[in-house]
């Protein structure tokens, strides 16, 4: 310990930096290219990917909270993860520095690689219950990260524990959507409207749900919020050239904002 209080001998205690790893973390910015702004590029993916670790390990608890009937925690988990959403929607003000000068002096070194293939993503997808099956060739090079792919593929999203839950709460759900095959994507249906509605109608007897129902519903607006975003900075960076993951680029990002996670709790807004 110096004068100040402060500890500075380090021989024997654990640091700061071995801690979080920062070794390795921080020597994880590799340049393809000799250009200044490769970093930001790399550096705006990198944290982008780190949020969206914690996004997963919050949303996949809160599933299994809900699953579990506990509600209040799931509550939590839910209210931080649209707090780190709307992180990561901040991030494109980051990313819109780069011009589109500087982007095409670094762009052709990356090959075909593109955020499409970014597995986290796709998880985070999974989770919220949008499944799509072309998706999964991609790992298949790594046997174990397209095992891990698969698993969440195939697990309930956080709107099938959400229509279990409302069973629960005695609402006549249609009973095939509590066994059906989860590796689909949830289409919509009358019984789960009906009972959304009723929640939202008298929210004193159904709190809860109103507060599930409330909480999916920051996580999608946040979450389209992100893609538009992505949208106009990549119109900003690459205006209408193709992808470097093979997309027509702007027209497909925009034409992915249509896709809803939890249809009824937007349509039920216009039948109240
Ligand atoms: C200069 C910056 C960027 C450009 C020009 C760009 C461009 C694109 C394009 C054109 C696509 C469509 C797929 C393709 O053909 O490649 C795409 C997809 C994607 N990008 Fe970016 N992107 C940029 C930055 C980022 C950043 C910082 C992230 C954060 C992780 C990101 C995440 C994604 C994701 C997750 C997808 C898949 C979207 C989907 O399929 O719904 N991108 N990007």
């Amino acid at each position: 310990m110096n004068d100040k209080g402060i500890y500075t001998d380090f021989k024997e205690q654990m640091t700061y930096g071995e801690y979080l790893d920062l070794d390795k973390i921080l020597s994880s910015q590799t340049r393809l290219s000799d250009h200044h702004d490769e970093m930001l590029f790399i550096v705006i993916h990198q944290v982008s990917e780190l949020w969206m670790k914690l996004i997963l390990h919050e949303v996949n608890s809160a599933i299994e909270a809900i699953g579990q009937d506990e509600l209040p925690e799931a509550f939590k988990m839910l209210a931080r993860v649209s707090r780190i959403q709307t992180q990561i929607i901040q991030a494109w003000d980051v990313l819109a520095t780069l011009t589109p000068a500087e982007y095409t002096e670094f762009r052709d070194s990356l090959g075909r690689a593109s955020g499409f293939q970014s597995y986290q993503n796709r998880q985070i997808e999974f989770a919220l219950g949008y499944k799509q099956a072309h998706i999964l060739k991609i790992y298949e090079k790594d046997p174990v990260l397209a095992e891990k792919l698969q698993e969440s593929y195939e697990a309930p999203s956080i709107y099938d524990v959400a229509i279990q839950a409302l069973k629960k709460a005695g609402f006549p759900i249609n009973e095939t959507l509590l066994t059906r095959d989860f590796s689909k994507t949830y289409e919509g249906d009358e019984t789960v409207a009906d009972a959304w509605l009723e929640v939202y109608r008298d929210t004193d007897t159904y709190w809860d749900l109103y507060q599930l129902a409330e909480k999916l519903v920051d996580i999608e607006d946040c979450h389209q919020q992100w893609r538009f975003r992505h949208m106009k900075t990549v119109e900003r960076i690459i205006g209408h050239k193709t992808g470097t993951g093979g997309s027509a680029g702007v027209s497909y990002l925009q034409s992915v904002l249509d896709h809803r996670f939890f249809p009824e709790l937007w349509n039920v807004r216009t039948k109240l």
